[in-house]
């Protein structure tokens, strides 16, 4: 079985949901609304939310939900507005930049794209926007 690469475009990896179907955006926007963040298979089948912006807008980020204390999945909690980790505390806001430790890092971005209506995840190398430094991550 050789995975399916995109045709064109940025490259990367098609986001899966969970029962391993690719991620459609038109799909994905009927069912998740403004604001929401909800995770797809992304790189290296990480955990990884995808942002909607707006009615018709998938965020051209995700962000991994790897905990960077030790690795718990980071739920999100729209109450709060942030991510919360269960396991030891860790807070990160909106965009995943940590704001409670102890995990010591924010969590991994990954670059998005739509093409053709697939959803496709692609390695973040440049400057992580959250904190002006290189990615830890890459
Ligand atoms: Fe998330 Fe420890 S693994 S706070």
């Amino acid at each position: 079985f050789i995975p399916p690469k995109a045709a064109g475009g940025g490259g990367g990896t098609t986001a899966k949901d969970e029962l391993g179907n690719s991620v459609t955006a038109s799909g994905w926007l009927s069912s998740h609304k403004e604001g929401d963040r909800s995770l797809v298979q992304g790189l290296k089948g990480d955990p990884t939310y995808l942002l909607v912006e707006g009615n018709d807008a998938i965020g051209s980020y995700g962000i991994n939900a790897i905990c960077t204390h030790l690795g718990c999945v980071v739920p999100w909690n729209s109450g709060a507005n942030k991510f919360m980790c269960p396991c030891h505390g860790s807070q990160y806001d909106a965009t995943g930049k940590v704001v409670r430790g102890p995990a010591p890092l924010s969590l991994a971005l990954a670059h998005v794209s739509v093409d053709n209506d697939n959803v496709f995840l692609s390695q973040w190398s440049e400057t992580d926007f959250r904190t002006g430094d290189k990615p830890w991550w890459a």
